[in-house]
């Protein structure tokens, strides 16, 4: 069944990978960005089954008008905007903590009450948290995104339970080691592209592509008894553990 798919963070990256493998499966997708130029850029070559919307998701009331604006509540939202600065704790500005904090863990949850707000009084609907598998095996460096990404998926067992009996589905989706989007930079190293590869037990790094069809999956009547699940989309890597610790039998 055709959908209408909110996306924040629609116009780079995985967003926007979402939003194209949405639109091939016959769906409608309104993008919500704050780079207004390039989700405008990506509706436009999408066609008129999308929609572009400037905006911040910190922004409580821009969110509000831009699901106003839109002709029904949406069937499913990806809440997928999100930051990350690499710095230690140590070093790491207050202020910068917290606006990472801001972005990943407040305005995931700003859009999703939103949404919530409209799918409830139609009796339906279906949100997809984007965490990180950053938020379940922390990462030195990685400051806030680490407990922002943690806390969002807590925050989605939390909506589950409580939007459940109200008809609502919510889910979070944890990527791993993504080959683009805002790691892009990390794969340049041609060292730690192969390092990194090596240590998935698929033997290879995701593709935005692999994230969209697990999103999609989540969205869908498929998976219309998966409530209150963290989907972790990692090539197997963070159950491999144990591969990394020698052992003598
Ligand atoms: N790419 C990866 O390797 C990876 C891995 C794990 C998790 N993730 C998560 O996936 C999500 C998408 O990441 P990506 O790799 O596509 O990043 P990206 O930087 O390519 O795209 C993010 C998009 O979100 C938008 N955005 C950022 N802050 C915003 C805000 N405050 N309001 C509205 N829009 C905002 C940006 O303009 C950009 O278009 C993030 O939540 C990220 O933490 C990514």
């Amino acid at each position: 069944m055709s959908q209408l798919i909110f996306i924040t963070g629609g116009g780079a990256g995985i967003g926007a990978a979402i939003a194209e493998a949405a639109v091939a499966r016959g769906h409608r997708v309104a993008l919500f960005d704050r780079d207004g130029d390039r989700v405008a850029a990506l509706a436009a070559r999408l066609g008129p089954a999308a929609s572009a919307h400037a905006g911040d998701v910190c922004d409580e009331a821009r969110i509000e008008a831009v699901l106003d604006s839109l002709d029904a509540a949406p069937d499913a939202v990806m809440n997928n905007a999100g930051i990350v600065q690499f710095a230690p704790l140590l070093d790491i500005a207050a202020d910068d903590f917290r606006r990472i904090m801001e972005i990943d863990l407040n305005g995931a949850f700003v859009v999703a009450r939103a949404s919530a707000r409209r799918m409830i009084a139609r009796g339906s609907g279906s949100i997809v948290n984007v965490t990180s598998i950053g938020g379940i095996a922390v990462s030195p460096g990685t400051n806030a995104y680490a407990p922002a990404k943690g806390g969002l998926a807590a925050l989605t067992r939390l909506m589950a339970l409580e939007w459940g009996p109200l008809g609502l589905r919510v889910n979070a989706l944890a990527p791993g080691m993504i080959d683009g989007g805002v790691s892009e930079p990390i794969y340049r190293d041609k060292k730690v592209r192969a390092a990194r590869a090596g240590a998935v037990p698929l033997r290879r790094l995701g593709r935005l592509e692999d994230v969209a069809g697990a999103a999609l999956f989540l969205a869908s009547e498929a998976a219309a008894y998966v409530n209150g699940q963290e989907l972790v989309v990692d090539g197997g890597l963070t159950g491999s553990l144990m591969a990394q610790i020698p052992r003598s039998l």
